[in-house]
């Protein structure tokens, strides 16, 4: 055992590194993560923060050891927006949470949710023209938010459900991370902001809704939408009892806000990567007729569209939106040779780590075959981490792996595409790794303007690519 220090980042001057980490975190951490290797140390004033990247030391942090852990109070910039629930909680009511919303992210409940979805990305896909210019990540969002709704609320709260994601539309704009991140500080010294007027408008539309349907759900028999599993459930492991109605309308928040920007961003860097690599698209197209046959995808079809599942694996490697997640150490925790103090944070990037070269040969290339079976049968465990590890996973993964997919699916099957602006860059202004804003992209149909607009059969299967 050894508590000597692991490697730092190298600093022009003094005060360098924290410039650039205020500048532009992401490369700031990957430059870290090339010049420590496996784990290296920022010093921050007393504070010791550690970034790991080697798959086993992440595993350390995230699962094997992480009782010792507790998230870190970056988290609690989103309390004023997400309340106490899954993202933002702690030890037993994180515990108790977990285990009341388990059940609804069953494998089984993914028929219901896969119906949604490809309702969804139907309907999107009858309001596109040949030619058109789209902003590619704003209609992502629009459509992976009604698709979070219509998981969430079921179709007969469909009017509450519009209010509620037309005030969580306008909330969440609101909430950029600079307010988040004032209101977090402010409440440190005992000044309650609850941010604008406008945010504090968008956010009493949005809980009067939620309320409104938390109620008219409890007055109802339990149903398939995920409000009423949560509604209903009961702790039988635990006290036997449910959840109140704030900790349901913090829990209703968290995956509003968790389940739809997520999937949205990496939907949008496959289509770039899609309209960057035009023979890449033109074998998607191919599966996609072969497996489909010009009807519309079912879940039933994710097995054999393969492409389509590693082109969204791909995409999620270089551009997971949850970056980076960091926890604080509760003890001394023994990670490799060094020793974590008590109260110094570690830090675990998936954009990182999912950019080293011995894990992933010219990571920089997006290479979809990396994810044949043959290929990542050497990868080790978490050296690929896009939904976290341990008790702390994301929840929401079984949805985002039937959603992605099927969005693909879906819209790759009429759609071809191509940049109507530069290729992307990443952005991190908001929570998570997203494209720049400014991307747009054009969609030229290549399906028979006789297709069925219900997906459900064509009679005849010629693509048209126009050029
Ligand atoms: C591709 C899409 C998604 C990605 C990449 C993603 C990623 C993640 C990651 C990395 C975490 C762990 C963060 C940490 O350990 O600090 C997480 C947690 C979580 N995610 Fe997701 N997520 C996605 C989609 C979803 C969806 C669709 C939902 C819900 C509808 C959701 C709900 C949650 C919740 C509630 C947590 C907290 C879990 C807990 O701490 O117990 N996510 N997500």
């Amino acid at each position: 055992m050894t508590t000597s220090l692991p490697p730092s980042p190298r600093s022009r001057f003094p005060g360098a590194n924290l410039l650039e980490l205020v500048r532009d975190s992401v490369s700031f951490y990957r430059r870290m993560g090339r010049e420590c290797g496996d784990i290296g140390v920022l010093s921050i004033g007393s504070r010791r923060v550690y970034l790991v990247t080697k798959a086993e030391y992440v595993q350390e942090v995230l699962a094997t050891q992480s009782r010792k852990f507790v998230k870190s109070s970056a988290y609690r910039v989103l309390e004023p927006v997400m309340g106490l629930g899954l993202i933002t909680s702690n030890g037993p009511l994180h515990l108790r949470q977990r285990r009341l919303c388990q059940p609804a992210f069953h494998r089984r409940r993914m028929e219901q949710y896969a119906e949604v979805v490809l309702r969804c990305a139907a309907n999107l896909d009858r309001e596109r023209r040949s030619g058109e210019t789209i902003d590619p990540y704003a209609e992502m969002c629009q459509l992976t938010l009604r698709i979070v709704g219509g998981t969430l609320f079921g179709s007969d709260l469909e009017r509450e459900a519009d209010e509620a994601l037309h005030a969580a539309d306008e909330f969440f704009e609101q909430c950029g991370m600079n307010r988040m991140r004032l209101t977090a500080v402010l409440s440190k010294f005992g000044v309650r902001y609850s941010g604008g007027r406008k945010m504090r408008d968008a956010r009493r539309r949005l809980d009067a809704t939620i309320y409104r349907m938390i109620d008219r759900r409890r007055s109802q028999p339990e149903g398939n939408d995920l409000l009423s599993l949560l509604v209903h459930a009961i702790d039988e492991d635990g006290d036997g009892g449910g959840m109140s109605d704030q900790q349901l309308r913090d829990e209703v928040i968290t995956f509003l806000l968790a389940g739809y920007e997520t999937t949205a961003s990496i939907v949008t860097f496959a289509w770039a990567a899609l309209a960057q690599h035009p023979v890449l698209q033109q074998k998607l197209h191919r599966e996609l007729d072969d497996v489909l046959g010009g009807r519309a995808p079912t879940l039933d079809d994710l097995p054999r569209l393969e492409l389509t599942r590693r082109i969204f694996q791909e995409a999620m490697r270089l551009y997971p939106p949850a970056w980076i997640f960091g926890r604080m150490a509760t003890e001394p925790v023994q990670i490799g040779p060094y020793v974590l103090p008590a109260g110094s944070r570690a830090l675990a990037s998936p954009y990182v780590t999912h950019r080293r070269e011995d894990y992933f040969p010219q990571p920089d290339a997006f290479d979809p075959d990396r994810w044949l079976p043959e290929r990542q049968a050497h990868l080790p465990e978490f050296a690929y981490f896009p939904f976290g590890g341990g008790v702390r996973r994301c929840i929401g993964e079984p949805l985002a792996m039937v959603e992605g997919p099927l969005i693909l699916a879906t819209l790759g099957q009429r759609w071809r595409m191509e940049f109507a602006s530069p290729p992307p860059r990443e952005t991190t202004k908001t929570l998570f790794l997203r494209p720049d804003p400014s991307l747009r992209m054009r969609l030229f149909s290549r399906t028979p303007a006789s297709f069925d607009s219900t997906g459900s059969q064509r009679n005849e299967l010629k693509c048209v690519l126009l050029p």
